[in-house]
């Protein structure tokens, strides 16, 4: 009587793997099987060379067909290797890089209200940092009313790597991306919410930043819930608020505090813009016209520090209006040296907050 493979399967499925415990069938070791009246090949598929192994298994696997099937059965095995079957260790997946992984210092400079000033002293602080040396980038979250492109007279479309990622526009040694880069603002002005976030995740993950000291983000005027979103989903150091004299005041400020310790991102301080007036010809003079005092107050009551006082001045509006930030076109103004002021004390709360977070080494000594 003829074998049929159907036999020969059966008898093999009755050899285990002596290390494996489980038997040839199963582990997908027997390849090849011809059968012919009592003449019964295949190949023995083995992970990696075991010369005993292989011997050990091809007589278990010639004693079961002459124990199951036929006595007078010719077993004729083959021992082959597979190399891709070997049962390797998954290797363990890559982690994703982190968006904007390569970035030390996210900021994000936030108000209350609209036209405070936000975008003037998100602008002139990144374009202090960069005149120090600093890799800067500066990333216009306001997705309906883009102010970077004016405020930098740049209105190029930026190119895109083979990797379909963005690459930043670079102008004073400041990398930005700006919804106003990419569409009509009027266009923009009609998207609804979960657009405009989306839209913040791929500036993070689908910008090629590179590596960078400081990343400046202009956020939106608020603290709604797309403010909410953008400060939930990117990894910041910490946030500046903006106000004028009029608002510091105002529910507004006290919101947008809240805003970020709800998530909790430290309150690095305070910035009084258009604080206090002083007339081109009389220098040394200060006509605080809104008031005096105010951010102090508030950032008594609110247990964060005054970062500095800004001036309003038309210097600050025409430079901004012109596409280079005063901190630049004007280095030696008074208005230039407030940021600067600015700018130090902001770098010396993210160092205070950085030490904070280190932790404490103790030190003994041997007596
Ligand atoms: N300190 C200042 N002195 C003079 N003009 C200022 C000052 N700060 C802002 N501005 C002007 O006020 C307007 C609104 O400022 P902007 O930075 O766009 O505010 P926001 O981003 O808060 O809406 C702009 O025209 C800007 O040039
Ligand atoms: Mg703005």
């Amino acid at each position: 009587m003829s074998i049929n493979k159907e036999q020969v399967k059966t008898a093999l499925a009755h050899v285990l793997h002596p290390e494996v415990k489980q038997d040839l069938i199963s582990l997908d070791m027997i390849q090849d099987l011809i059968v012919q009246d009592k003449y019964v090949s295949f190949t023995l598929e083995m992970p990696a060379q075991n010369d005993a192994l292989a011997s050990e298994l091809k007589q278990r696997c010639e004693g079961a067909v002459h124990k199951f099937i036929d006595r007078e059965a010719i077993v004729d095995i083959q021992v082959g290797i597979n190399v891709s079957k070997r049962q390797e260790a998954p290797k363990p997946a890559e982690p994703p890089a982190q968006p904007l992984s390569g970035v030390k210092n996210i900021i994000a400079v936030a108000s209350g209200k609209g036209g405070v000033g936000k975008s003037t002293v998100a602008v002139n602080i990144a374009a202090a940092l960069a005149r120090t040396g600093a890799k800067v980038g500066l990333m216009d979250t306001d997705i309906y009313g883009p102010s970077i492109p004016t405020m930098f007279d740049l209105f190029e479309r930026p190119n895109i790597t083979t990797q379909k990622k963005l690459i930043p526009l670079e102008k004073y040694g400041i990398k930005m991306v700006s919804m106003g880069f990419l569409v009509d603002v009027n266009q923009a002005m009609v998207w609804r919410g979960p657009m405009a976030t989306s839209a913040i995740q791929q500036f993070m993950k689908d910008v090629e930043w590179g590596e960078l000291d400081y990343m400046i983000l202009d956020l939106p005027p608020g603290t709604g819930d797309i403010q909410l979103t953008i400060v939930q989903t990117i990894p910041l150091s910490g946030a500046v608020i903006v106000s004028t004299p009029q608002t510091v005041a105002l529910d507004d400020v006290r919101k947008g505090v809240a805003m970020f310790q709800k998530v909790k991102v430290p309150v690095l301080g305070v910035i009084e813009n258009m604080a206090y007036f002083t007339p081109p010809d009389m220098p040394d003079k200060k006509y605080h016209i809104f008031g005096e005092g105010g951010a102090t107050r508030l950032a008594e009551e609110l247990a964060v520090p005054v970062l500095g006082e800004i001036p309003i001045e038309q210097p600050i509006r025409e430079a901004g209006d012109n596409g280079k930030p005063i901190v630049l076109a004007d280095e030696q103004s008074n208005a230039a040296h407030a940021f600067y002021t600015v700018t130090s004390n902001l770098q010396q709360q993210l160092s205070l907050r950085e030490a904070e977070a280190k932790p404490k080494v103790q030190i003994s000594f041997k007596s």
